[in-house]
């Protein structure tokens, strides 16, 4: 992950109520997995929160923003635009490219919502599919992620937490950064 410019997540539309849950998890997973930052619509108030809530207590750094029609920052972005589509090209066909142009200019990775408009596509440097398959932005941003980091996010440590989870067999152990049992 050393090496590489920043990556940010784009959810473009949010549904309040109906997609709360899915917009929170995109923005959880782009943290989770090594992105650098979420931008998601500006009604997306409440994933927002959680999202902050998480990052505050485990840690990040992670940015979160709310913007008001997040389609927008495509034409504004100078970098590679990877927009996640079940049409793209199989990930695994691309993911070398999407390393190397990370590793000399910024990743905007574009995860739609409910109908996606054309232009994205034809914005999009890559239109990237986790499988040819339906099923979700939360999944094949996971997938993404992962291929694009090469599993070192996995690896990954995190700054100004104010719990540590200390992986168990069995059972759950979380300790304070300087490692006394909570
Ligand atoms: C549940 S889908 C809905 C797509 C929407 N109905 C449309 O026509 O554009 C929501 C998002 O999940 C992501 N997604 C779903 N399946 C995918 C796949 N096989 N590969 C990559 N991304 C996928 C895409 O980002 C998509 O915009």
């Amino acid at each position: 992950m050393d090496g590489r410019e920043p990556v940010v997540v784009c959810r473009l539309s949010h549904r309040p109520g109906r997609d709360d849950r899915m917009t929170t998890h995109v923005g959880l997973t782009a943290r989770a997995l090594g992105a650098d930052r979420v931008v998601l619509p500006d009604n997306a108030t409440g994933p927002a929160e959680t999202v902050e809530d998480i990052t505050g207590r485990f840690g990040g750094p992670f940015g979160i923003e709310l913007r008001d029609a997040p389609k927008a920052l495509l034409s504004e972005w100078s970098g590679t635009v990877a927009h996640l589509t079940m049409y793209g090209l199989p990930v695994q066909d691309v993911e070398a490219d999407l390393r190397a142009a990370n590793a000399a200019e910024p990743l905007l990775v574009v995860v739609g919502g409910e109908k996606v408009p054309f232009e994205v596509y034809d914005r999009a440097d890559y239109n990237v599919a986790v499988t040819s398959q339906p099923h979700s932005e939360v999944a094949g941003l996971a997938v993404l992620l992962d291929r694009l980091f090469d599993g070192a996010e996995l690896d990954r440590e995190w700054e100004d937490a104010d719990r540590v989870v200390v992986p168990q067999a069995t059972g759950k152990k979380v300790v304070e950064p300087d490692g006394d049992a909570e």
